[in-house]
């Protein structure tokens, strides 16, 4: 097996070289301002240590990384009660559809798409106020990633909430079916600040932790969650967690990821690391072009694929 911090920095300086690197969001605004020529990675592994290369200091908006850690609070908070509210399905279309919602009621095909995340942050709010929710996903974030100067950065809050008509329409939608349970300002207050979480590749890598270590924050260390809840969610984020790319991610790297339009995944291989890529560029399903060709790259050389070989 390779040396993995010569793999990692290797791979980083690969791609430095690479010029085809997609495009910047730019639906939301502050968004569209981050330098497209960034590249970080952060790769921690069940013996504690954590490898970085690039831009790995750099904080990014983690955007629908967030639902990862939602869908965590949410379960913990109400269970599977979850679920029938939510699917477990993947979609096949774009994270922002609209259309299959009215052919399925109301209920979102999956807990990653925007209206299924919108209803994990509904969900938060069972006996909450907004606040109380966001302190929540806060404390949670800061304590699996060990690091207490995690931040949500308001101004990507409040571009997004300002330009986010399609959110408010999938929210007002699923109100009308009931299965927003809240005022739908209170719901997209949540979702919208946690999508705003800003990070980097190493807090994200720390704060995955538990889902590589079945549950918890180390082989043997602290319980985060039951080690079912974990390899549950894990799923989800290979079947879910790239949208109408999800197919595409798996053939390619064969692990459990979560990408975000700030141009982060986090991926996971099941009892050796937690892995996290950030580069802005994005292909056509909102998914970043180097983190994925990065991952690609580090579970061939590390044979780190669920599907082995
Ligand atoms: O709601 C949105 O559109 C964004 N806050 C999050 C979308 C996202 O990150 C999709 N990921 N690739």
């Amino acid at each position: 097996m390779p040396e993995l911090a010569s793999v990692v920095g290797d791979i980083a300086a690969d791609l430095s070289a690479v010029t085809e690197r997609g495009t910047v969001a730019s639906y939301i605004p502050m968004l569209a301002e981050v330098p497209i020529g960034q590249f970080g990675i952060a790769v921690t592994t069940a013996d504690g240590q954590v490898i970085t290369a690039g831009d790995a200091e750099v904080p990014f908006s983690i955007q629908s990384i967030s639902k990862v850690f939602t869908l965590t609070l949410a379960l913990g908070q109400i269970g599977d009660a979850l679920w029938q509210r939510v699917g477990k399905e993947p979609s096949g279309n774009a994270f922002n559809s609209i259309v299959q919602l009215e052919y399925e009621h109301g209920v979102p095909r999956n807990p990653f798409i925007n209206a299924g995340a919108i209803v994990v942050a509904d969900a938060m709010l069972s006996g909450h106020q907004p606040r109380e929710a966001l302190g929540a996903i806060l404390r949670f974030i800061r304590f699996v990633a060990a690091d207490e100067a995690i931040t949500i950065d308001e101004a990507v809050a409040r571009s997004e909430k300002e330009t986010g008509f399609r959110n408010t329409a999938l929210a007002n939608y699923m109100r009308a079916f009931g299965v927003l349970q809240h005022p739908v300002d209170h719901a997209l207050g949540v979702y919208f600040h946690q999508c705003a979480l800003s990070m980097t590749c190493r807090q994200l890598a720390l704060a995955g932790r538990y889902l590589a270590f079945s549950g918890r924050l180390s082989p043997g260390g602290p319980t985060v969650v039951a080690p079912e809840r974990a390899r549950r969610i894990a799923a989800l984020m290979l079947t879910c967690g790239h949208y109408d790319g999800s197919g595409e991610f798996a053939f390619r790297v064969g692990l459990p990821g979560k990408s975000g339009v700030g141009g982060g995944i986090l991926a996971i291989a099941p009892g050796k690391a937690s892995i996290a890529v950030w580069s802005p560029g994005l292909d056509r399903h909102g998914n970043s072009v180097l983190g994925s060709l990065a991952l690609e790259r580090l579970a061939k050389a590390m044979r780190w694929s669920v599907f082995a070989g």
